[in-house]
């Protein structure tokens, strides 16, 4: 870390103008570390908390004398000191701003300001004015699953476990969900006008092949026009393969817990690449492997219902070995694909930070759910607590990662509970909650898990990240401080290339129902009314000017200035 230290006592002056040390009391050497080091603690840290951004807003030539110096003495990091470009603006993004965001104060959706008069900022110290902006061709989207848009899945797992009493809160069943299969564009039409330009979806096994090596070519029909309909708004699909459902043939020959289902995935991908590939390149092959198998075969709340570790793992060696034969697939048929996966990762913080036990179980829990498939796929093996064993097929499976970030949870030690490894996990007294249970609203932990999967050294998508909000009163600052630490995460140079929020339109939320409302967009499933919320406006704005302006913060969440915009 000499060099470090060198750099910073050579950059005295852009120290004084942050007023401090950004890089003070950040650990750089989980950088050197081996894999099997890294814990929660080191990773943990903040480098930017209350780091002082005044001055980024300011010309360069509005600086006072003492900070003009050479760009190339400032760490990278720091940088933020040219205007941003004009984007030039697509005749779909005025309409967007009339029709989506009619209340939105017209300044806020103008380019960030560029120039203020040198008089004024020397007479009086102005409002702290730090716009954050993200890169030029920065994806912004949003995310669905087939099953909770589509409507009408009869022929998979999720329809035949949602007829059964007990199943879905309130008795609930995904209906016509979205009613996409029959009018996504109406959707489509919605994300263009926010100025989106990416949309991730997944194409519905069970619709595509309903018996077993029979394919519907109606079905990819249907998918390709959905495809084509999104190229031609500008708007670059992600598709996933496996988003949780599987058709009743495959779970009937019992789903993930047979290994013959591995193959049976990869001959249906090669099928849909080959004829969706004329639409997209850009593939995820598995959404949330970890999720799946904890689910259904832990907590048993998704179908199949069981309750076992042993199947539980096996599950999640089956799915990864599905996304590996599924990357070499996809790759056969469009060797210019870019696949990855997309990964759930929970942030466990020790109940007690103090209690060995605690922190035990914390990494315990972080090892199994987080880091149990990245080292697989890494390294080539499989580590407790999900197993032993080589996995050398799933190295150099990876052309970016997914990251679906929604929570933190805090663990503590408990010996009562062996099905969940002597762990209870719970939060803290004072932290906020999201609506229905859901967990802790936590900005930070998207930073942490960014600043882990960078060392992977792929390009990162959050694939998805959001929040249940019926009333919208939590979401405008949870997409605002979420989107701030995915921008701080930029500033690291960390590659992350787009961001899809989970999700446009209320939809069927598994074995939750209708009950956690996750959209931008509020559905009446009934009628299929859509109302936005102001979160969409929100939304709307960030995509629209590319970045994260104070005129923003005032206008959807002013508690938030002092926070993203120190005095
Ligand atoms: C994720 C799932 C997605 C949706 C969100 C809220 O874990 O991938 O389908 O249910 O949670």
């Amino acid at each position: 870390m000499a060099k470090r230290e060198q750099n910073l006592d050579d950059a005295q002056e852009p120290d004084k103008m942050l007023g401090h040390d950004p890089f003070e009391g950040l650990d750089l050497e989980w950088l050197d570390r081996e894999e099997g080091e890294l814990s929660i603690e080191v990773l943990g840290h903040d480098p930017f908390a209350g780091m002082e951004v005044e001055w980024i807003g300011q010309e360069r030539h509005e600086r006072p004398p003492e900070l003009k110096r050479d760009a190339s003495e400032i760490a990278p990091a720091q940088i933020e000191i040219e205007p941003a470009p004009e984007i030039p603006e697509p005749p779909a993004r005025e309409q967007a701003i009339a029709e989506v965001a009619p209340s939105v104060p017209s300044q806020a959706l103008e380019p960030p300001r560029t120039e203020r008069p040198a008089d004024v900022v020397l007479a009086r110290k102005p409002l702290p004015e730090a716009t954050f902006h993200f890169p030029a061709d920065f994806k912004w989207g949003i995310a669905t699953a087939a099953h909770q848009v589509e409507g009408k899945n009869t022929h998979n797992d999720w329809w035949t476990w949602e007829q059964i009493d007990g199943h879905i809160k309130n008795g609930h069943t995904s209906g016509l969900a979205c009613d996409w299969w029959k009018n996504a564009e109406a959707d489509f039409d919605r994300a263009v006008r926010m100025g989106l330009n990416a949309l991730r979806l997944s194409v519905e096994w069970s619709r595509i092949e309903p018996r077993p090596g029979e394919f519907d070519d109606s079905a990819l029909e249907r998918y390709s026009d959905m495809l084509r309909g999104l190229r031609e708004r500008g708007i670059e699909p992600m598709v996933t393969l496996h988003h949780f459902t599987n058709p009743r043939w495959i779970a009937e020959e019992g789903g993930w817990e047979n290994p013959e289902t591995i193959k049976l995935f990869a001959r249906f991908v090669h099928r849909v690449v080959e004829v969706l590939g004329q639409q997209c390149d850009l593939w995820c092959t598995i959404n949330e492997p970890n999720v799946y198998s904890y689910l259904g075969y832990l907590e048993g709340i998704f179908p199949p219902g069981q309750s076992n570790l042993r199947t539980a793992t096996r599950v999640v060696r089956h799915l990864m070995a599905g996304h590996a034969a599924a990357y070499r697939e996809i790759h056969t048929v469009q060797p210019r694909a870019r696949v990855g996966f997309a990964h759930n990762m929970i942030v466990f913080d020790p109940a007690n930070a103090r209690s060995p036990m605690d922190r035990r179980v914390a990494r315990l829990a972080d090892r199994g759910y987080n880091q149990a498939i990245l080292t697989a796929l890494t390294k080539g093996r499989w580590t407790l607590p999900v197993g032993l064993g080589l996995a050398w097929k799933l190295r150099g499976t990876l052309d970016w990662v997914g990251l679906n970030y929604y929570t933190r949870d805090l663990v503590a030690f408990d010996p009562t509970q062996r099905q969940t490894l002597f762990s209870r996990r719970l939060h803290a007294d004072d932290a906020e909650l999201l609506d229905g249970g859901y967990g802790e609203f936590y900005p930070q932990g998207l930073f942490r898990c960014l600043q882990r999967l960078a060392r992977l050294g792929l390009p990162i998508y959050v694939t998805e990240n959001g929040i249940p909000d019926n009333d919208d009163d939590q979401r405008p600052r949870y997409l605002l401080t979420h989107l701030h630490q995915m921008w701080h995460a930029i500033q690291l140079c960390y590659p992350v290339m787009g961001y899809y929020h989970w999700t446009l339109v209320d939809n069927f939320e598994w074995a939750e129902g209708w009950t956690l409302r996750f959209g931008l967009i509020e559905l009446d499933p009934k009628s299929q009314a859509r109302t936005p919320r102001r979160s969409a406006e929100l939304y709307a704005n960030i995509a629209q000017s590319n970045a994260i302006t104070p005129q923003t913060i005032d206008s959807y969440a002013p508690e938030l200035r002092a926070e993203l915009l120190p005095e």
